[in-house]
């Protein structure tokens, strides 16, 4: 890390509670932010790892209206469920709150007060949607109507989900409030602007001179907004789920979420440490890292940034690694269509192998475009590589150890150079992987790791004990020295990577990790410095460490890794145990068939819709007729008499009916809406005086009449209480 600094402060994009976790957030933001931690943490750096649920905005109202709940149930619920499966998948923060919390509302309102009183801000007075039955001011998702490009009749006044066009309420065509279904009118009303234009050539000077080492897709984003130009952006809305606006008349006004959720990033440090929290937000020695998902670049480095700035004296990111997105299966990713991996269900349907998707999701990671997370490729990866490579190396060490040597590490008794250049190879691998993490690059400090892992494996492969055993025990015995020094290699260089793994690992060998301190117990009082991946606690088979121990080196630090010794002679191993096991064909082809139940179900509820659509869909009116055309229309009721299927033909009836005037057949196609049998008896409508024709060898007198709805089905037409048969209908 940079000299300048002495603590880093790592933030992860607050997860909004309207649904839960799943692989894209991992693999965006969650995973990589745990994998730096806790490289850092191991380096003996002082971290702060803050995080938390974003609980405001207009979705989370929309989900708890849908459901008929409150937004308070709605994120209760969710905030719960995410809490869990991040500690479930080894991600511990330091602190995970919520933006609903009384430190954060309390927070954000005297950041908007400040701003308010230095005369940050400026004031506009706009026309916003208003409904006139519900009585409230319209966000834009809270108007429909159909989309001016597509005609998907369900757009929303943001935007378009058929056609993905981004919408204005005022360009959708017939708009509708959501919440009464009445047309929205416009109301004036007035809102707290953050003036961005002014802080632009600021941002210019700071993004795109000083922050050249951002990552492209992040630097480049930024480019296009400022070359674009900075407008003032509202920081209120009209709303009644939020952080009330803080200022006499402001009722009915909350602070606008992409407002208040990253002034919970300080909120959230200030609850875990009330008395040190400055020290990371406002001194030059802190560094702020921000992880975040593409899609918040521009409120990470431009509108927080700007707003950090108004208030003065805290300091701005060092930078913002953000991720482009994950697809599954060759599919967007999508909360709504059910299309996604839950971090929850997966935590309950794989127990055990938190590490397998860690593994894929890092390997695969969108780091620089968007990446495709396949089931097939999770299997490929878990069984040639985590199984075949890295399992395998240490199984296969740990074994022998265990065959020749009683379990206990033996003495280096016949060195050769095969075994110090193996260890020497190590070497690079660690450089490569500091380098690789310390510049935000996952996915090949990743592969580094692998390294050593392919270096142990093709070692003990070469080397063959199991055949040099049979002859030379000095050399077994330094054979299997050197493969345990690389295992002792294995669980430290996989920590960040692979927790569960890592840990396993080292009980296996029976050693334990200096994985630095966390500031969980709050006011920074470094608290056990071993902790088990899922609790962050001391969980060790052999958590007491007494100093002895350490001096024996089964103790590992980081800076250990590559080291010539790292156990020594003598040491007795752990009880064995498989780090990976196979991932099955038949696991695999579950979880695409629960895939393609989803999508069933979806293409299923897209028929239904569009089906209702269809039926509601309206004709437009013909064209005027005069009254005189209309009375030569001789329409009157009829009642049906007998009624028989016209062979070889599937739509045609025959019937016999009483007009009043005579008893006559009509030929009628209403055969695929109604059976023979529910014909007889029925009270009718015709046109009698239709030109009588021939049908299928059948004089047809006249029309029966019925009603075609917008999806073409048809119903008669009958009156809703007996008449005579003739009644003239007008
Ligand atoms: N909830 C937002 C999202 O999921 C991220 C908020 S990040 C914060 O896209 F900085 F605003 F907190
Ligand atoms: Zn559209």
């Amino acid at each position: 890390m940079d000299k300048k600094f002495k603590r880093t402060l790592v933030t992860c994009a607050l997860p909004y509670a309207n649904g839960p976790v799943h692989i894209g957030h991992l693999a965006g933001v969650y995973v990589p932010a745990d994998i730096y931690v806790r490289y850092l943490r191991m380096k003996g750096e002082d971290v702060l790892f803050i995080c938390g649920s974003d609980e405001h905005g207009v979705p989370i109202t929309i989900k708890a209206r849908k459901e008929g709940v409150t937004p308070q149930d709605i994120v209760d619920r969710y905030h719960n469920i995410i809490k869990k499966s991040f500690t479930g998948l080894g991600i511990n923060f330091d602190i995970y709150s919520r933006t609903s919390s009384a430190v954060h509302s309390k927070n954000a309102s005297e950041f908007f007060r400040k701003l308010y009183d230095d005369d940050k801000f400026i004031t506009r007075e706009s026309e916003q949607f208003f409904d006139p039955e519900a009585k409230v001011f319209l966000a834009d998702r809270y108007i429909t109507g159909t989309c001016p490009k597509c005609g998907n009749p369900n757009a929303y006044g943001d935007q378009c989900e058929k056609c993905g066009s981004t919408l204005s309420p005022e360009e959708l065509i017939d708009p509708k409030s959501a919440l009464s279904g009445s047309a929205p009118v416009k109301v004036k009303t007035k809102h707290w602007y953050l003036p961005l234009d002014q802080y632009e050539p600021w941002l210019r000077e700071w993004i795109l001179e000083q922050h050249k080492e951002w990552r492209s897709n992040v630097y480049g984003q930024c480019k296009s907004w400022l070359d674009g130009g900075l407008q003032p952006r509202a920081v209120s809305r009209d709303l009644d789920w939020g952080v009330p606006v803080p200022v006499d008349g402001a009722e009915g006004k909350v602070l606008y979420v992409w407002f208040d959720a990253p002034i919970g990033y300080i909120s959230n440090t200030q609850e875990l440490l009330p008395e040190s929290w400055e020290k990371w937000w406002k001194s030059d020695d802190s560094r702020l890292i921000h992880f975040i998902g593409k899609d918040n670049i521009v409120f990470h480095c431009i509108v927080f940034p700007s707003m950090l700035k108004a208030y003065g004296s805290y300091i701005l990111p060092d930078n913002v690694p953000s991720n482009e997105f994950l697809n599954l299966e060759n599919d967007k990713i999508s909360t709504s269509r059910n299309w996604a991996v839950w971090l929850n269900e997966y935590l309950d349907e794989f127990p055990g192998q938190e590490d397998v998707l860690r593994y894929v999701l890092c390997a695969n990671a969108p780091e620089t475009k968007d990446n495709d997370f396949t089931w097939k490729d999770y299997q490929q990866r878990n069984n040639s590589e985590l199984v075949a490579i890295f399992g395998n190396f240490v199984n296969r060490a740990v074994v022998l150890t265990q065959k020749y040597f009683g379990g206990v590490v033996p003495e280096n008794a016949a060195p050769s150079d095969v075994d110090a250049a193996a260890l020497a190879d190590i070497l690079p691998c660690k450089k490569a992987l500091e380098e690789y993490i310390e510049t935000f690059h996952f996915r090949e400090a990743l592969k580094e790791a692998m390294n050593i892992a392919r270096i142990g494996n093709k070692y003990i492969s070469d080397t063959e004990p199991w055949q040099v055993a049979k002859t030379d025990m000095a050399r077994t015995a330094s054979i299997l020295y050197t493969s345990l020094q690389i295992c002792a290699d294995l669980a430290i260089a996989f920590e960040p990577f692979l927790p569960f793994s890592a840990e396993k690992l080292r009980s296996i060998l029976n050693v334990s990790l200096d994985a630095g301190c966390d500031h969980r117990a709050g006011e920074g009082a470094p608290t056990e410095n071993f902790y088990a991946p899922g609790e962050g606690r001391a969980l060790h088979t052999n958590s007491v460490i007494s100093s002895e121990r350490s001096e024996s080196r089964n103790l590992l630090h980081w800076s250990d890794l590559g080291a010539a010794e790292l156990l020594s002679p003598g040491h007795r191993l752990g009880e064995n145990g498989l780090l990976f096991s196979k991932v099955e064909d038949a696991v695999v082809e579950a979880q695409i068939a629960k895939l393609e139940t989803a999508r069933a179900a979806n293409a299923a509820a897209a028929a239904a819709k569009a089906a209702a659509e269809a039926a509601s869909h309206v004709e437009p009116q013909k064209d005027e007729v005069a009254f005189e055309d209309f009375e030569k229309m001789d329409i009157r009721t009829a009642t049906v008499l007998a009624a028989e299927r016209v062979p070889k033909t599937d739509k045609l009836l025959k019937l016999s009916i009483d007009t009043g005037i005579d008893q006559r057949t009509i030929v009628s196609g209403i055969a695929e809406y109604y059976s023979p049998e529910e014909m007889v008896g029925k009270q009718i409508c015709i046109l009698a005086n239709l030109k009588p024709r021939q049908i299928r060898g059948i004089e047809s007198k006249g029309m029966i009449l019925m009603a075609k709805q917008g999806d073409g089905k048809m119903r008669l037409v009958t009156p809703t209480e007996a008449l005579t048969p003739g009644s003239i209908i007008g």
